[in-house]
C-alpha cells in the first residue's frame, strides 16, 4: 500500500532533527523557523524513514497527551495498514523490557503504576537530608581544589549519579566504580568500542543489583518493587527499570545543572536572586527548564489515525517528532519568550514533556536543581567563568544538550 504524499510546500529540505544544532541556549534556529512558518514539518531521521516535526507549544502538548491517535512503542507489525516505517528504531535501544518510555496502555499503566508511589514529593523528599550531604561534600571538595575547577566534572555529572545511587540502592562500597562509569558513559571524547563496552559493564551491575535485592530486598526503590510486586515483576524488567532511571535520569540533570549555572553566571542581577532569595528559588528552576530545554525532543511517536495538525495531514503510521526548546520558547506559552526571567508567575513549560510519559523523575529533578544551584551560589558568591564567555565548549548535535565542560573560578 502507497501512502498519500504530504503537501510538496511542507517537503523543504530539513537537516534531521539531530543535526539541527543549537548554538546558544536556546532552540536551533531551523526549528525556530519552523515554528513561525508552518508549525509542522517533513524531515529525514536517523532511522530511516521521514518523520514530522512538531514545534508549538500548543501542538506539542495536544500531540503528547494523546494517546489514541500517537503510540510510543511501535512496530510495523502494530499497524493495521501495514504502512509502519522500515525500520524500528527499538532495534537502536534492545529490549524493551521495563522501559516505559517504549512502552504504551495496558503495559505503561501497570507498569509506571508500581513505580509511580515510589516518585511522589513525599516520598522523594525523604531523599532530601541525602542530596544536601552530597551537593555539600563536592562543594568542600571543589574548595579543597580551588579554581580553576571544572563544574560539570567535579560538580554537575557526579551529584546526579550519586542521587540515583541512592536512589536505587547502589551500596557504598560500589558507588565509586558506579560514579565513574556513568561520567564516562557521558563522556563525549570516549571512543565508541569503549563505550560499548562501558553500557555492558553497566547492564551487568544492574543485573547484579537485581539478583542481591531479589535475596535481601532493602529500603531502596529496587527493594520496594521487589518487595511489594514480587511476582508481577520480571528480572528483566526490574533491569530495565534501573537502567531507564539512569539513562532519564542523569545526563538531563547533569546538563541542567551546568547550562543552568552558565544561565545564571550570564545573567548577574538574576543569579543574586538565587543566591540570596530562598523564594525566587522554585521559579529560577522552572524557568530554567523552560529557557534551556535541555531534552531536545522526547521519543519518536507514530500516529495511529490520520490527523490535521496545522493544515497537514500527518497520517496513519507517521512518525511524529517534536522540538521541546523551540515549543518552550513559543510567544504563544510566554511573554516575551526569549528572555530569561525568574520571576515568572505561570510557566507551563514541556521540560520535563506532558501526558502519560511526563517525566516521573521530575520532583527528583526538582529537589536536586533547588539544593544546588543555591548551595553553589552561596559558597562561592564570587563564581565567575574560568575562560572567555565565547570559549564555552557546548556539547551540540545530541539528544540532550548541555556542556562539554565549565571552567569556573573564585
Ligand atoms: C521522561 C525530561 C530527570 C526519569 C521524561 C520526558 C522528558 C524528561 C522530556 C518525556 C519524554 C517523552 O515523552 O518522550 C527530564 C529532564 C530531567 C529529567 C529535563 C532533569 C532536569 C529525570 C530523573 C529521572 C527521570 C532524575 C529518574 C531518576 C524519567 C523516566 C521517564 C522520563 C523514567 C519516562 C516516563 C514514562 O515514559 O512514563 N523526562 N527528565 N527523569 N524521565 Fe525524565
Amino acid at each position: 500500500m502507497t501512502r498519500p504524499r504530504s503537501a510538496p510546500e511542507r517537503e523543504t529540505p530539513t537537516p534531521t532533527p539531530l543535526d539541527m544544532r543549537r548554538t546558544g541556549f536556546g532552540p536551533a534556529p531551523e526549528a525556530a523557523a519552523v515554528r513561525a512558518r508552518d508549525g509542522i514539518v517533513r524531515v529525514p531521521t536517523p532511522f530511516g524513514p521521514s518523520a514530522w516535526l512538531l514545534t508549538r507549544h500548543a501542538d506539542v502538548r495536544r500531540m503528547l497527551g494523546d494517546t489514541e491517535n500517537f503510540i510510543n512503542g511501535w512496530g510495523p507489525e502494530d499497524l493495521a495498514t501495514g504502512d509502519g516505517p522500515e525500520r524500528d528504531p527499538r532495534q537502536l535501544s534492545g529490549d524493551r523490557s521495563g522501559n516505559l518510555l517504549a512502552l504504551d496502555p495496558p503495559d505503561h499503566n501497570r507498569l509506571r503504576r508500581m513505580l509511580t508511589p515510589e516518585f511522589t514529593v513525599r516520598r522523594i523528599r525523604r531523599l532530601e537530608p541525602r542530596i544536601t550531604q552530597i551537593v555539600d561534600e563536592h562543594l568542600d571538595a571543589l574548595e579543597r581544589h580551588g579554581p580553576p575547577a571544572d563544574l560539570v566534572a567535579q560538580y554537575a555529572l557526579p551529584i546526579p549519579s550519586l542521587v540515583i545511587c541512592e536512589l536505587l540502592g547502589v551500596p557504598p562500597a560500589d558507588r565509586d566504580e558506579f560514579q565513574q562509569r556513568t561520567s564516562r558513559q557521558l563522556d563525549t571524547t570516549v571512543p565508541e568500542d569503549d563505550q560499548v563496552e562501558l553500557s555492558r559493564q553497566s547492564l551487568a551491575y544492574m543485573t547484579e543489583l537485581v539478583d542481591r535485592a531479589r535475596q535481601d530486598p532493602g529500603d531502596d526503590l529496587i527493594g520496594t518493587l521487589i518487595r511489594e510486586h514480587d511476582e508481577k515483576l520480571t528480572n528483566a524488567e526490574l533491569v530495565g527499570v534501573a537502567n531507564l532511571l539512569l539513562v532519564a535520569g542523569h545526563e538531563t540533570t547533569s546538563n541542567m545543572l551546568g547550562l543552568g549555572t552558565l544561565a545564571l553566571l550570564r545573567h548577574p542581577d538574576q543569579l543574586e536572586l538565587v543566591r540570596d532569595d530562598p523564594e525566587t528559588v522554585p521559579g529560577a528552576v522552572e524557568e530554567l527548564m523552560r529557557w534551556l530545554s535541555v531534552v531536545n525532543g522526547g521519543s519518536p511517536r507514530m500516529a495511529t489515525r490520520d490527523v490535521e495538525v496545522d493544515g497537514a495531514t500527518v497520517r496513519c503510521g507517521d512518525l511524529v517528532l517534536f522540538n521541546l526548546p523551540a515549543a518552550n520558547r513559543d510567544p504563544a506559552l510566554a511573554d516575551d519568550p526569549e528572555r530569561f526571567d525568574i520571576t515568572r508567575t505561570t510557566n507551563q513549560h514541556l521540560g520535563f514533556g506532558h501526558g502519560i510519559h511526563h517525566c516521573i523523575g521530575a520532583p527528583l529533578a526538582r529537589m536536586e536543581m533547588k539544593i544546588a544551584f543555591p548551595a553553589l551560589l552561596r559558597r562561592f558568591p564570587g563564581l565567575r567563568l574560568a575562560v572567555p564567555d565565547d570559549e564555552v565548549d557546548f556539547a551540540t548535535n545530541q539528544a540532550i544538550y548541555g556542556l562539554k565542560r565549565l571552567p569556573v573560578a573564585w
